[in-house]
């Protein structure tokens, strides 16, 4: 018999020219019209490249290194805005109204609108598709946007869909998908450079995932200093301790250990079981091991082509 997973198989849409699950129509309105609040913070990103280390790096930045108050799980804390409408576990448990879901999987739309303030949420959705209040700058929550290599956030897609969802194509089959922009939140390139045309917005930061990896200090005084936060030396280091791979890998509260439990345990699978982590690798250049030149050519075309009338983007990426 089919597992909830295979029954989670959806077909997909395009919103404004992105590609997203069929079901995303269903909070598609709500989103619109989402009232924003200006003290919000938002972590914004295309999926798999960093977002919850930076979500955790905001969190510990607004909170002043109490970590205690990170002890929460980061989906209540941090709630993943379109959540209901776009992940597998959702979509079937609002359609086939799996017992015990937290109310953050059925309606993470309505999730968010109920949180006090000040809020903190995290979305995959580009900027053509967030809030109209945040679009035509009627309300300005601090937006800190996180980009990554395309050839890594698709290697990290890959195995994130192989632990999450169930995904069962090849990694060959995942790279088309990618670059053919078949895959949930994309075109890549409309995402990355949706953001990068807004960059003049003092409302918003840009970070990237490899400036994280070379030098987080660096990143985190930036983070703070837009975040109007006094961060001294000490207080990075222990922030920089905190956010260390190794560090979040074994926390609870965002190593998805639990959810990953909880889904075993509905049997979404059926009778197999996930045990990877969310957690991987967290390397810059996997790319050099896992793709084939014939990958890597397919990339760099794709990327070529895409920035194309983008010269500016493109020193930004390196
Ligand atoms: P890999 O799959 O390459 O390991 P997101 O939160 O957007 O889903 O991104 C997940 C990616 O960020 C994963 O990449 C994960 O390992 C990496 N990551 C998360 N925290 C990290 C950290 N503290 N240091 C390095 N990489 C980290």
């Amino acid at each position: 018999s089919e597992t909830l997973s295979e029954r989670a198989r959806t077909r997909f849409t395009s919103i404004k020219g992105v590609f997203l699950p069929e079901e995303y129509k269903d909070f598609a309105d709500a989103i619109e019209n989402f009232e924003v609040r200006d003290d919000d913070v938002w972590v914004c990103s295309f999926p798999k490249t960093g977002t919850t280390w930076t979500q955790e790096m905001v969190w510990g930045v607004t909170h002043d290194n109490d970590f205690d108050s990170s002890k929460e799980d980061i989906h209540i804390r941090f709630p993943f805005l379109e959540f209901s409408g776009t992940t597998s576990f959702a979509r079937v448990a609002r359609r086939e109204k799996v017992s015990d879901v937290p109310s953050w999987v059925l309606n993470s739309v309505e999730f968010c609108n109920g949180l006090s303030s000040p809020r903190h949420i995290k979305s995959h959705l580009p900027f053509n598709l967030l809030p109209r209040q945040i679009r035509n700058g009627e309300r300005k929550p601090k937006i800190i946007y996180t980009t990554r290599n395309a050839k890594d956030t698709c290697i990290s897609y890959y195995h994130f869909f192989t632990l999450l969802e169930g995904h069962r194509s090849t990694f060959d089959q995942m790279c088309q998908l990618f670059v053919g922009d078949k895959v949930i939140y994309g075109p890549f390139w409309n995402h990355l450079l949706g953001f990068w045309e807004k960059r003049h917005m003092t409302n918003l930061l840009l970070i990237r995932f490899e400036d994280m990896k070379k030098d987080l200090h660096a990143v985190i005084k930036r983070t703070a200093s837009f975040l109007g936060k006094e961060f001294n030396n000490k207080k990075i280091q222990a922030l920089a301790d905190h956010l260390s791979f190794a560090r979040m890998r074994d926390n609870p509260s965002l190593n998805r250990s639990d959810f990953i439990e909880y889904l075993n345990n509905t049997k979404f699978y059926g009778n197999s079981k996930y045990e990877g982590h969310f957690f991987r690798d967290g390397n810059c250049g996997q790319w050099k091991t896992a793709m084939s030149s014939e990958l890597e050519e397919k990339f760099d075309e794709w990327i070529k082509k895409n920035l194309k009338d983008h010269k500016d983007f493109e020193l930004y990426l390196d």
